[in-house]
């Protein structure tokens, strides 16, 4: 496993990469990986003929302090899990200084309004630290391929708009929401939950694949008032929203139309565990 903390250290090894034509495949984490990750990971290794993976907790992205303080930090695992993968990934992870010097801030983006919904509504200046990261990453890694999950869906549609915006030349591709058996979404986040809680996070799933069934013959207000029902009569689970958008603009449905592409988005607050989750619905 090849680690690399200063950006002086990584510089000559894209260079390298770069002169010799080797395509690069960048996932980019903070770190407490998962299988989720992984499979984000065991695609970047099968389409490119490196892969680069980058860990690091940015903190600039974080609303809540106390939320930023909680997040696992796990680095010698994390490098045992990627050996699992494979021996040949490239792993960056630098430290807040690297990345930021002295003035740890973000700056400030234009996403064409996907910034102002949904986790833009409840997560202020997220992705203005999110495309700061992202930009300040593809910047020193040039990936050809980066990958995203789809589990963050607004991010992806983001991160997609920043590179267009920005004419930044890099491919993204959307990877697939990894599932726990009983379908909870895979995220660091489940393990803060305790198991009575962990058990009714399965909820979530079921209710969106729900959503999904009745929005077939039902109006979006409908599917949502059910949801919003559904949860008001839940003892463990908290509703913060659920939506049902058009894919492309991210942007609340009033009414069906055969051309836009729909899914519906879910935040829930499980014993103060902040939970999302998404489902395309046509
Ligand atoms: P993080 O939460 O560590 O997630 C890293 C990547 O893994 C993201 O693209 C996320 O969507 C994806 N991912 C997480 N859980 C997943 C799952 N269950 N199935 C599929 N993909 C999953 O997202 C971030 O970090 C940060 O915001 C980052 C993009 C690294 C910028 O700091």
């Amino acid at each position: 496993m090849n680690i690399y903390q200063r950006t002086e250290e990584i510089d000559p090894i894209i260079e390298k990469l770069k002169s010799q034509n080797k395509t690069i495949g960048f996932v980019p984490t903070m770190g407490a990986l998962h299988q989720g990750h992984l499979s984000l990971i065991r695609k970047a290794i099968g389409q490119n003929d490196v892969a680069v993976v980058s860990i690091f907790v940015n903190p600039t992205q974080f609303n809540n302090q106390e939320d930023l303080k909680k997040y696992p930090r796990t680095l010698e695992r994390d490098l045992e899990l990627l050996k699992t993968v494979s021996n040949e990934i490239i792993v960056y992870a630098p430290s807040v200084k690297a990345i930021y010097g002295d003035d740890v801030s973000s700056g400030s983006f234009q996403f064409d309004g996907l910034e102002f919904e949904m986790e833009g509504k409840f997560r202020q200046g997220h992705f203005d630290g999110v495309g700061t990261i992202i930009k300040r990453l593809f910047e020193i890694l040039k990936p050809d391929n980066a990958y995203l999950g789809k589990k963050d869906f607004q991010q992806l549609r983001i991160i997609q708009k920043l590179v267009e915006n920005y004419h930044i030349p890099v491919n993204i591709i959307g990877c697939d929401i990894y599932r726990e058996k009983d379908g909870l979404a895979m995220s660091s986040r489940n393990e803060r939950l305790n198991p009575e809680h962990r058990k009714a996070a399965s909820f979530i799933y079921k209710t969106l694949k729900s959503a999904k069934k009745q929005f077939g013959t039902k109006s979006a207000n409908k599917v949502t008032e059910w949801v919003i029902n559904q949860f008001a009569k839940h003892e463990l689970l908290e509703l913060e929203y659920f939506i049902i958008a058009d894919e492309d603009t991210l942007k609340t449905v009033k009414r069906k139309s055969k051309s836009m592409s729909y899914r519906a988005f879910i935040a829930v607050y499980a014993d103060g565990i902040r939970l999302i989750d998404n489902l395309v619905l046509n």
